[in-house]
């Protein structure tokens, strides 16, 4: 899609997210959040639902969990400004409950609308509901992360969700190897040369 009219589709879906009701999640929240990041990011990150710091700012991944992430991020190279975040679930599961079947179900246009905006080559999948919602409904993460599959001419790659290894520190090992992975496979899909720079301070 080209470039303005991906950004004003892009911008549309936020709008429609923003005034979504379509399941009861939308009640409790504070602000949803859509997702951040450049309409022609060639990365996607997909989580699992905003956060209290992300229900508070309508910003995804800036809480704890998103402190790991950036980190992770800028340790193999590549700048947060550059790639795009969402969840499957744009506002909060009270209580930071898991997400249910029906609140990913209602949520998931949105998700796949900005998908097909953006078309990237790679989504990596952060945790459990992302990998089960976008690879495959039976993944197990501790047996699949860090093996990279494509679908439809997208390299999918499911990873620990960054706050795993806030919870279990013995996977910070894994992600930490995970992002390692991601930069190899980066290189192979984009090229050295088209490869995301190198982080500033995102
Ligand atoms: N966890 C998620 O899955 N998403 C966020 O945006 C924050 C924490």
């Amino acid at each position: 899609m080209a470039s303005s009219n991906g950004k004003q589709a892009l911008e549309q879906v936020h709008t429609d997210v923003h005034s979504c009701r379509l399941c009861p999640l939308c009640r409790s929240r504070t602000k949803a959040v859509p997702g951040e990041g450049a309409v022609d990011a060639r990365i996607m990150f997909v989580g699992e639902a905003p956060g209290s710091d992300e229900d508070r700012q309508g910003r995804p991944f800036v809480g704890a969990a998103g402190r790991v992430l950036t980190d992770q991020l800028k340790k193999v190279g590549i700048d947060r400004r550059q790639v795009f975040i969402t969840n499957v679930v744009k506002c909060r599961p009270e209580g930071n409950r898991d997400p249910e079947a029906a609140e990913i179900e209602a949520c998931r246009d949105h998700l796949l609308t900005q998908i097909a905006i953006i078309n990237p080559k790679v989504i990596c999948t952060l945790g459990r509901f992302a990998a089960r919602t976008l690879i495959d409904n039976g993944i197990s993460i501790s047996r699949e992360h860090g093996k990279a599959r494509r679908i439809s001419g997208i390299l999918y790659l499911p990873i620990y969700h960054p706050a795993a290894a806030l919870h279990q520190a013995r996977l910070i090992d894994s992600l930490e190897s995970d992002f390692r992975k991601l930069r190899s496979v980066l290189e192979e899909e984009l090229g050295t040369a088209t490869s995301p720079q190198a982080a500033s301070d995102a």
